[in-house]
């Protein structure tokens, strides 16, 4: 390894706009690992400036430390990890995230007309969930859990 694949961790926290304890924590938690150089000092590959950047971005979107932890479980300590490194661990994220992303445009996309809730407080819940109905399918917002609303199941079938 070249002495260019290593910086340290005040470089590191401010690359990836955290701050220096927020790194120790990240290492703490095993995310990160970092050598000592000839002088004792932490130095962390320069790859960990994108390791930690998916963390943050990963963190924002309400992911836990221990999710996080789990996807990146696959990439190698001790080296910079590859594309395909990358890929395997991408592509598991990848069906985490449309999950996510379509729980979101559900919730985007209802948020003003029945959610299947049993409230029955809006008139849409008249037409979409007479008399509680989607309660049949469990407890909670069953039309933002996957349900389909009432109406819907007539029009189509
Ligand atoms: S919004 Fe609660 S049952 Fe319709």
């Amino acid at each position: 390894m070249r002495g260019t694949d290593f910086i340290s961790i005040g470089k590191l926290a401010e690359r990836v706009g955290v701050s220096v304890s927020a790194i120790r924590f990240y290492e703490s938690k095993g995310l990160i690992s970092c050598i000592r150089n000839a002088g004792g000092q932490r130095r962390f590959l320069r790859s960990d400036v994108r390791r930690l950047s998916f963390v943050l971005i990963a963190q924002q979107l309400g992911f836990s430390i221990q999710d996080i932890a789990n996807e990146l479980s696959d990439l190698p300590h001790g080296r910079t990890p590859t594309k395909a490194d990358w890929a395997t661990t991408s592509e598991r994220f990848r069906s985490i995230l449309d999950q996510r992303i379509t729980a979101m445009t559900t919730m985007r996309d209802r948020l003003d007309s029945c959610i299947g809730c049993g409230c029955l407080s809006l008139k849409a819940c008249q037409l979409y969930n007479p008399e509680d109905r989607a309660n049949i399918k469990g407890a909670g917002p069953r039309f933002l859990l996957g349900d389909r609303p009432e109406k819907n199941k007539t029009d189509n079938d």
